[in-house]
């Protein structure tokens, strides 16, 4: 009898991987200290990166605590963190995005999230994409399915291009596929309901697994800003590939993904401007 009814718990509420518990507890504990420095902005120390890329002080402190935590948990797991770069060597990879977007976050423009993923023997396992600004926790488990907070995600059965609304993000630190973007964005204008363009890309393709998009592209990311948005897309039943409908995404960082109809259209939209360097 106790035996049926903890299979039943099990089917109603879907116990958490351990795994994922703890990349959770490490978004959370980010997520709250980015919150609380939300409106202390003007008093941040930043520096530039690059041409139009900013770290601040928040963005080293959250991934600083989130390492932390999982090396609490983990202590022989590796690490490739955006700002800290890689540490330790083990068949678990923790990839980290402490602050995706920035950019809006020393804005004020509330979209901005935190986003952890586990890869084991180089397959993404687990996924927390974490949304401070509206407490959404997006969580996904390889083979168990995508989450927002706990209702389960699958994403849109739109199919027709037309009728369809698709995330993007634009190049803004690095040019040289800017007129192949700016092709398919023209070309995407004209043939979709609209774009969007609101600024972490892994909130982007949370959105995707959550429905709120149909499809989404972009070129020159990183591994810390796909590898658990792309998971939360696949267990969400949505597609992932490069811009040519290979696998090579996580290398090259160029991305196109959506429910399996509009993926297929977008990859036939983007197909006539793709550059050598697009194919990866
Ligand atoms: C950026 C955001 C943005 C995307 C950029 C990323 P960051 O990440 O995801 O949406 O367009 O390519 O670099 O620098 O804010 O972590
Ligand atoms: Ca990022
Ligand atoms: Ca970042």
């Amino acid at each position: 009898m106790r035996a049926e009814f903890l299979q039943l718990i099990k089917k109603v509420v879907p116990i958490m991987h351990p795994m994922l518990n703890i990349a959770v507890k490490a978004a959370r504990r980010a997520g709250n200290l980015i919150h609380r420095s939300a409106d202390k902005i003007d008093l941040l120390t930043i520096t530039k990166k690059s041409h139009a890329d900013f770290v601040s002080e928040v963005d080293l402190a959250a991934e600083q605590t989130i390492i932390q935590t999982l090396l609490d948990a983990y202590p022989d797991h590796a690490i490739l963190a955006e700002e800290s770069g890689s540490q330790g060597e083990s068949e678990f990879l923790w990839i980290i995005d402490p602050l995706d977007g920035t950019t809006n976050f020393l804005h004020g423009f509330p979209q901005y999230s935190v986003s952890i993923a586990l890869q084991h023997r180089g397959i993404v396992t687990q996924a927390v994409i974490y949304d401070p600004t509206k407490n959404e926790l997006f969580t996904a488990t390889r083979g168990r399915g995508a989450f927002l907070n706990d209702r389960r995600l699958r994403v849109t059965k739109r199919i027709h291009l037309a009728d369809s609304l698709i995330g993007t993000g634009f190049p803004y630190t690095r040019f040289e596929h800017m007129d192949a973007y700016i092709g398919i964005f023209k070309d995407l204008m004209q043939k979709t309901s609209g774009l969007r363009r609101p600024g972490s890309a892994a909130l982007d393709l949370a959105w995707m697994a959550a429905g709120r998009y149909d499809g989404f592209f972009e070129t020159g990311l990183k591994p810390w800003d796909i590898a658990a948005g792309t998971l939360l897309i696949t267990e969400a039943g949505g597609m992932v590939s490069d811009l040519h409908g290979s696998d090579t995404f996580m290398k090259t960082g160029h991305i196109c993904a959506g429910n399996p109809d509009i993926h297929t259209q977008l990859l036939q939209v983007i197909a006539p401007h793709l550059t050598p360097g697009l194919k990866g």
